[in-house]
């Protein structure tokens, strides 16, 4: 997007702090708020519509899948009294105790691309994995709570695992949610649209995302399926809508995607699940 160059910096400023006032969008990545509020007037609009076609952007494609404002500080200190109980249990073992994947069940219910993959997730990372190669570290592009189905997942607790999303408090969470559980790696506050370089993978999950950066940025998601740099990419589109009224557009959403695999020359296997259309797709 390079719109910021062709409008008046005051009126993109100004639009840039009313969008950063706002209760909903305080902690959003600001050079994406930036972008698509420039987008926006350089479309001809008045600051004042540019902000509220800017925030219909931002909650279309990021804010709408929060269902639930968490307290962070009371989730972690719940998560940190069961971490140590875990380890002073026969296990000794916090990503295998009950208690601490009840507690993260009850986390990933509060935003809806991971509440959905609730009642699967045994299912879909025992699959998942099986279809893998040992993966020795992890990135999570566009990664919403899905950090916290680690436990899930094959991986060592000293797999390096790299999340990237919009929202600094949500990403900061992450963070003390890998120290809390003594797993490596870094959640980092990044807009998926920069052509900004990523730490090398194993494997990339890009997890019902696409159509949010389409939607941003049309093309945008078949450039960053290119630039990043893992053998595997993880792709997957949810079967409905939000507001669960439209059933059945994974396939429609994905006819774009595997068209993309199909140019590019790469092989991809599915796997199936109610809610949620998920591709590994090898690039070599
Ligand atoms: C449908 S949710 C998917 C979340 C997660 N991948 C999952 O499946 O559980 C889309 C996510 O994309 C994030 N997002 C939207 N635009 C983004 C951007 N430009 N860069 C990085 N993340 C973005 C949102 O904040 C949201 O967490």
């Amino acid at each position: 997007m390079n719109s910021a160059a062709q409008q008046p910096d005051d009126q993109l400023e100004q639009a840039l702090a009313m969008i950063l006032a706002a209760r909903k969008y305080r902690y959003i990545h600001p050079g994406l708020a930036r972008d698509v509020a420039a987008a926006e007037l350089a479309k001809g609009r008045s600051v004042k519509e540019a902000v509220k076609a800017a925030k219909n952007q931002l909650h279309q494609s990021a804010a709408a899948y929060i269902r639930r404002k968490l307290n962070y500080d009371d989730a972690l200190h719940e998560l940190r009294t069961a971490v140590a109980a875990a380890r002073r249990g026969p296990g000794s073992d916090p990503s295998g105790d009950p208690s601490v994947r009840t507690l993260l069940h009850g986390l990933m219910a509060a935003h809806a691309s991971t509440y959905e993959r609730l009642p699967v997730l045994d299912r879909l990372y025992t699959q998942l994995f099986q279809k893998l190669p040992p993966v020795r570290s992890v990135l999570d592009i566009a990664c919403g709570l899905h950090p916290l189905a680690r436990p899930w997942m094959a991986l060592s607790p000293d797999a390096a695992y790299y999340a990237f999303d919009i929202f600094a408090d949500q990403i900061e969470f992450l963070n003390r949610f890998f120290d809390a559980m003594g797993y490596a790696g870094a959640a980092i506050q990044r807009n998926a649209l920069d052509d900004k370089g990523m730490p090398p993978a194993d494997i990339a999950f890009l997890l019902k995302t696409v159509p949010c950066l389409e939607q941003i940025e049309s093309g945008a998601s078949e450039r960053l399926l290119h630039r990043i740099e893992a053998p595997i990419l993880i792709v997957s589109f949810a079967n409905q809508t939000l507001s669960g009224r439209k059933q059945g557009m994974a396939q429609q959403y994905a006819a774009g995607f595997l068209a993309q695999i199909k140019k590019a020359g790469w092989q991809a296997d599915s796997l199936i699940y109610p809610s949620e259309l998920v591709y590994i797709v090898e690039k070599r």
